[in-house]
């Protein structure tokens, strides 16, 4: 059963200034996250973008927003093909086992200025 769906939106050029700021990007992020972001090279500040777009839209879809949720307890990892998954730690686990969730299914996507995630929650 589908318990909910979030969706979010990120602009880009915010997320690129993050990539200089060592403290922000340990704060939000997981450290797997930061070192695969960084191998991108140019598109890094788009998959950073994208990245925090699904941290967002996972709050919106278990219905609670990320309040009370540690951002870096939400990680995303492209699987061999690219598809993004969702891999929840501490606060973000917590949250979505509150909420019911038994699996999240995830899409990204970029562009130039915008990113864009969208999360459907099955519980
Ligand atoms: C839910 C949350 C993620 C919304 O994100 P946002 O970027 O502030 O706002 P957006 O413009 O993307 O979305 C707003 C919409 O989210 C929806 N929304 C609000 N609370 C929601 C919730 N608990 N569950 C699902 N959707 C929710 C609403 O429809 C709202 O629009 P509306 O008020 O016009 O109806 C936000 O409330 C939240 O939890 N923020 C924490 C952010 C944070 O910790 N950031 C890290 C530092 S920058």
């Amino acid at each position: 059963m589908i318990l909910g769906v979030g969706l979010d939106v990120v602009h880009v050029e915010r997320l690129r200034h993050w990539l200089h700021v060592s403290g922000l990007l340990d704060r939000f992020f997981h450290p797997d996250e930061i070192a695969a972001v960084r191998s991108r090279g140019e598109s890094a500040a788009l998959s950073l973008a994208a990245r925090f777009a699904a941290k967002e839209a996972f709050g919106k879809a278990i219905g609670t927003g990320l309040r009370g949720i540690a951002l870096r307890d939400i990680r995303v990892e492209n699987d061999e093909a690219g598809k993004p998954h969702i891999f929840l730690y501490g606060s973000a686990l917590a949250a979505f086992a509150r909420a019911g969730g038994r699996t999240v299914h995830l899409s990204l996507t970029h562009e130039r200025d915008n990113a864009m995630a969208l999360a459907v929650v099955e519980g």
